[in-house]
């Protein structure tokens, strides 16, 4: 982990844990242990309820080890994209899933996801996986680059930048790429509310992981894995998840919704943890035949 401590403040967690209606003695599973700060509640909730964590990245793994060694055996870790996961039939009293990034991948500038540091365009939070950020910048065409950028970023100036880059390639770091889309997009983007390469940047994580399929998937695998009446909780921080986890769950005929709307941050949390703002909590549970 490049010495640096991973470091991550679950989000809506008195949200997440109250909507999984914990039972004593049950079986939880945590499709993104990342640091473990959701297990962790999970695990302090009630007596004797055991884990299995999952997540892709091998830091945010040995991470959640190390943070719940207390726990023991209780709670078992599993190196796994949770998209490939052999989900075990009717066999959990809830799940969770915390999506994307953790704030570690962000501050840690050699993962390169983030253009506050200079660093290689990398972006992989399975690094066992090929394809690169660089990868994808130095090697597809522009209208490739332009659906990235469009579908998966939201970026309305996505042609233009797509353009630029072909003609003006490669970019082997985030600040160079960072500082060059920069100067192509007209001044009112250069001094709005988000840096000019925000939406770039999260168009090119999310095909870099992949990240649409794998959920797409895990919301079709996951809820025959939950025991009859076991919850399900999702929480999302942009629009493009949101959406598939709302029509997952609802479009699914195995579950109930239990929220209409999507259960957002509080103030309080908000002041503490700017990264709640965008979060959004959906709750499902598996209809009992
Ligand atoms: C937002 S963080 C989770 C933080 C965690 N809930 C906590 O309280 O510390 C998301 C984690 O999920 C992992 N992740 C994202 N997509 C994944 C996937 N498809 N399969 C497995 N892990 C994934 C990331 O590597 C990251 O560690």
């Amino acid at each position: 982990m490049g010495g640096k401590d991973f470091f991550h403040l679950p989000v809506l967690s008195r949200e997440a844990i109250a909507g999984l209606a914990i039972r004593p003695g049950g079986h939880y599973l945590d499709v993104t242990v990342g640091g473990g700060g959701h297990s962790r509640l999970i695990l302090e909730a009630v007596k004797d309820v055991i884990v299995t964590a999952l997540d892709q990245d091998g830091d945010a793994l040995a991470a959640a080890q190390k943070n719940l060694a207390e726990f023991d055996n209780r709670v078992e870790f599993i190196l796994t994209n949770f998209s490939a996961y052999d989900f075990p039939h009717e066999a959990f009293d809830g799940i969770i899933a915390d999506l994307g990034v953790s704030s570690y991948h962000l501050d840690a500038p050699e993962r390169g996801f983030s253009f506050r540091h200079t660093a290689d365009l990398d972006m992989r939070m399975d690094r066992r996986r090929a394809l690169t950020a660089a990868d994808i910048i130095n090697s597809s065409d522009e209208k490739e680059l332009a659906d990235i950028f469009f579908h998966y970023g939201e970026e309305r100036l996505s042609r233009r930048i797509a353009r630029r880059i072909v003609e003006k390639r490669p970019f082997y770091t985030t600040t160079e790429l960072a500082n060059a889309i920069a100067s192509w997009v007209p001044g009112k983007y250069r001094h709005g509310r988000i840096h000019p390469a925000t939406r770039v940047f999260q168009g090119l994580r999310i095909a870099v992981n992949d990240e649409l399929k794998s959920l797409e998937t895990f919301l079709e695998k996951a809820p025959p894995s939950l025991i009859p009446g076991a919850h399900i909780a999702i929480i999302s921080f942009h629009s493009l998840e949101d959406r598939l986890v709302k029509h997952g769950l609802r479009n699914s005929p195995l579950l109930k919704v239990l929220t209409k709307k999507p259960i957002i941050a509080q103030t309080d949390e908000i002041a503490q943890n700017q990264r709640s703002r965008s979060a959004k909590l959906r709750i499902a549970q598996r209809k009992e035949d």
